[in-house]
């Protein structure tokens, strides 16, 4: 795999978006101001296009073709971050929703994949480096049993969905239980991994957003009437809008959030808490 579109003016810090999708963009978008960005998305002609559209907004990007469920693939990302001299910010959007379908797919690519880009990324991080995982609102609203919780604690090993599946059973392993579990086995991958990157002055968080008005927030509302049912119920009575996960996703990667770590930022206008309280 080779780089696409590499343009360095001003010797910005790097950081790493994986996911060139609709939040993905948002979040780039926003770190393009302090950053040159390494986008990387399984969509390379996606992956280019963005970053071309980042670089005629006046910003530094680096388009990289990455399946983050692929370890070669994502030894390659990590073999071009070790060539630019590490990262500054690692933020992991890229995700499938439950509409893509298919139960052993939405668990690599939102589990083991981003797992296995910070276990690549970790050995360059350093002090004042952050890593950003991006979760779910449903990572709040459901949980895991001890057996399910014990196989999501190794989200690295290749038969995690495999394993999960097994233990779930055919009627089990669906595709929003898939869902649920990989965001939060993302939520404890970034509980557990605070240790590591603390070791060497770097942070690791999750941030769970709510109802956000993407393209596949939108779509979600087609696959899920629940989706609909839980709207009316929002506090905030709106959708949040991709702007506001970059604004959480900016503090979070910066110096100001420098004692957060290892925990968890739920971005859903108070959904959650409805949901659960009221
Ligand atoms: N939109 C919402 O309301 C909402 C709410 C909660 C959480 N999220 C989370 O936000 C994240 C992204 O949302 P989005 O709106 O940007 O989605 P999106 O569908 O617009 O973008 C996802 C991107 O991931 C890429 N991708 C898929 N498989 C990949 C792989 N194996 N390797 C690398 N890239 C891969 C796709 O090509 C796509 O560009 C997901 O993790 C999702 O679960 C979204």
């Amino acid at each position: 795999m080779t780089a696409t579109d590499e343009v360095t003016r001003s010797g910005l810090p790097t950081a790493i978006v994986v996911g060139a999708g609709g939040l993905g963009m948002a979040v780039a978008r926003r770190l393009a101001q302090t950053h040159h960005i390494v986008l990387a998305d399984i969509d390379a002609a996606l992956a280019a296009r963005q970053a071309a559209a980042l670089i005629e907004e006046g910003g530094e990007a680096t388009a990289f073709p990455c399946d983050v469920t692929s370890e070669t693939s994502v030894a390659a990302l990590g073999q071009l971050v070790r060539g630019r001299g590490g990262f500054r910010s690692l933020v992991h959007v890229a995700g499938l929703s439950i509409a893509a379908g298919n139960f052993a797919a939405i668990v690599n690519v939102n589990l083991r994949g981003p797992a296995l880009v910070a276990r690549e990324l970790l050995p360059l991080a350093g002090p004042g480096i952050c890593a950003v995982l991006i979760a779910s609102m449903a990572a709040h609203l459901s949980s895991a049993d001890g057996t399910a919780a014990e196989i999501l604690s190794d989200p690295t090993h290749a038969d995690l969905a495999s394993r999960l599946a097994a233990h779930l059973g055919p009627q089990g392993a669906t595709p929003s239980a898939a869902y649920a579990l990989s965001k939060i086995g993302l939520l404890k991958y970034a509980r557990a991994s605070a240790s590591d990157w603390g070791r060497r002055g770097a942070r690791i968080v999750s941030l769970s957003p709510g109802m956000i008005a993407t393209p596949m927030g939108k779509g979600a509302y087609a696959e899920s009437p629940n989706k609909a049912r839980m709207f009316a119920r929002s506090p905030l009575g709106r959708e949040g809008a991709m702007h506001e996960i970059a604004d959480a996703v900016e503090f979070l990667v910066s110096d100001r959030a420098s004692f957060i770590s290892g925990t968890d930022l739920l971005v859903d206008g108070g959904l959650s808490a409805a949901l659960t309280y009221t």
